[in-house]
């Protein structure tokens, strides 16, 4: 993933020609929220639902409806992969505005309090919505928040109490079920409590019959209706997928049900096997590389990792568009998404273990090389791919990225996320002492070693007291696992952050804030389930 990658603006719906059908009670309701917003009445606004049932797909409505009446559409879509960097749905909201994510982050202050340093930081993303909001009504789209790193989520419930008497709609989606969720199960539970949840359902058979009519014209002799709906559960990306068998001739015989477990159905992933099988064998390939690398992907990264000419290349993706397995950008050329997770789930899925090990490895080692003049922001991202090749790959380089990758996150007071990634390079140093059957652990080479050795980490991160003292780079035999105690040290070093009442702070700029923080916490007439917020400002 770039960060350039991240759109600027919501992109189009990823079927451009497909009919949207139904989702007219949920219409109603985000139009009624887009109302209340207007009247400086800003608020959160979920929608959830299974992988496909079409969240993005009704957000992307919204933003076209928003648009058409004048308001300021901002966008940010959490990274599935894992490895993005910390705040990164807010990065691109901050930046398709105009603004600079880092520079909020960065804003001056006497108090290095990290609990008041990250009060500043929300405070700063808050008001720079609302005074962003002052001329135009905005609506921030945060998409895949399943996927969201901790803070993000610490601060999407922030701001949405931040922007209550402001013209500020905030619409975010996430699967349910989702496994992650488990991880931030408080996150949530505060998230939904404070916003208007909407659940998709699957389409109903009319919906189903709609949407068949839409895609064919009309012309079959006998609508399959019925059994589409029984067959896809009216999911509208099973339905798609199906329907385009359809609608080529192919049978609808003996189709198996959705998975009682709410699993993709096997069936489903045929249709998708079969589709991308149509490709020449060098597509399928570059697309398998693709898998890897993430749900959207940059040619560049493509192009030194797969095995054939530039020319080919860009002939094999515009092959895999017009098969509708991926799309290109259309404000971005060059930068591609595969049209749905569970395609790319599928193609990584087929992969064998050992060849999903060596494409992590060589993706990592391709995006190192491609962003060594800008590392910084492809910090995690980097580590990611390293981390999962670990069996295979450089150990010590892994845990390198991952140290580097925490150390940013908290200079970015993403402490959540710092403690994730130290984690995993504490769990990595276990794992390879517990033996990888893989490489040795070689002796870090001088570039990548131990990142734990700088106090300036430490003071960067504002918040280690004591930090480490500095130390020579290390000798030959001075490899990662030198740094475990060290790193164990720094992970429980991470402020714990507490949750802060507003006004109890004593800083002046938190006081602020926290006044905001309650002016937003009246309630909105009219908003529906909301619930009114609490008293305190929640950090954690
Ligand atoms: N109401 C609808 N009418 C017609 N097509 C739809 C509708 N909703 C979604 N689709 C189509 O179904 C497919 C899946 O939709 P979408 O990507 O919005 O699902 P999702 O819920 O966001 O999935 P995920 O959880 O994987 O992100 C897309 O091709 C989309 O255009
Ligand atoms: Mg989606």
């Amino acid at each position: 993933m770039s960060e350039k990658l991240a759109s600027t603006e919501v992109s189009s719906p990823r079927t451009p020609g497909r009919p949207f059908v139904g989702r007219v009670t949920e219409l109603e309701e985000l139009r009624a929220a887009l109302d209340l917003t207007a009247a400086r009445r800003g608020f959160l606004f979920l929608l959830s639902g299974e992988p496909g049932i079409g969240k993005t797909r009704l957000m992307h409505e919204l933003a076209r409806e928003a648009g058409e009446r004048g308001w300021r559409v901002a966008a940010g879509r959490c990274w599935e992969e894992g490895g993005a960097p910390a705040y990164w749905p807010w990065i691109q909201a901050v930046r398709a505005l105009g603004g600079d994510f880092e520079r909020l982050a960065a804003r001056p202050g006497e108090s290095v309090d990290p609990q008041t340093v990250r009060f500043r930081l929300f405070n700063a993303v808050a008001e720079f919505l609302v005074d962003t909001a002052q001329a135009r009504p905005l609506v921030v789209v945060l998409d895949d928040l399943h996927a969201a790193d901790a803070a993000s989520l610490v601060m999407l419930r922030f701001v949405s109490e931040a922007v209550a008497d402001a013209p500020v709609l905030v619409v975010g989606s996430y699967r349910e079920r989702e496994a992650r969720l488990h991880e931030r199960p408080e996150s949530f539970a505060e998230l939904v409590r404070v916003a208007t949840r909407v659940s998709l359902q699957g389409l109903s058979v009319d919906e189903v019959e709609a949407y068949f009519a839409g895609v064919t014209g009309g012309d079959a002799p006998r609508s399959p209706a019925a059994r589409l709906h029984v067959l896809t559960g009216g999911n509208p990306f099973f339905l798609g997928e199906v329907v385009r068998l359809v609608a080529h001739d192919t049978l609808l015989d003996g189709g198996a049900a959705l998975d009682p477990m709410g699993r993709v159905p096997e069936e489903v992933r045929t249709l998708l096997r079969r589709r991308i099988a149509d490709l020449p064998q060098d597509a399928v390939e570059a697309l398998r590389v693709a898998a890897v690398v993430g749900r959207e992907f940059n040619f560049r990264v493509l192009e030194r990792t797969c095995r054939v000419s530039v020319a080919r290349l860009l002939d094999v993706l515009a092959e895999a568009c017009d098969a509708g397995v991926i799309t290109e950008d259309p404000a971005f050329p060059r930068r591609y998404a595969f049209v749905h997770e569970l395609v790319r789930e599928t193609l990584y899925d087929d992969l064998a273990a050992a060849q999903r090990l060596e494409l992590h490895r060589m993706i990592g080692a391709v995006l190192e090389e491609l962003y060594r003049n800008d590392l910084d922001p492809h910090l995690s991202e980097i580590a990611h791919h390293l981390a999962l090749a670990a069996p295979v790959g450089d150990v010590s380089a892994a845990v390198g990225y991952l140290v580097r990758a925490g150390d940013r996150a908290a200079s970015l007071l993403a402490y959540e996320e710092a403690g994730v990634h130290y984690e995993r390079a504490l769990g990595l140093l276990g794992r390879r002492r517990g033996g990888f059957h893989g490489t040795p652990l070689r002796a870090s080479p001088a570039p990548r070693r131990c990142p734990l050795a700088g106090r300036r980490h430490a003071r960067r991160a504002g918040r280690l007291r004591g930090g480490h003292r500095a130390r020579s780079p290390p000798g030959r035999r001075r490899d990662a696992r030198a740094c475990s105690p060290r790193l164990r040290d720094r992970a429980r070093r991470l402020p714990a952050v507490r949750p802060l009442r507003g006004g109890r702070d004593g800083d002046r700029a938190a006081r602020g804030g926290a006044r905001r923080a309650s002016r937003a916490r009246q309630p909105a007439p009219g908003a529906g389930a909301r619930t009114p917020g609490r008293g305190d400002v929640l950090l954690q």
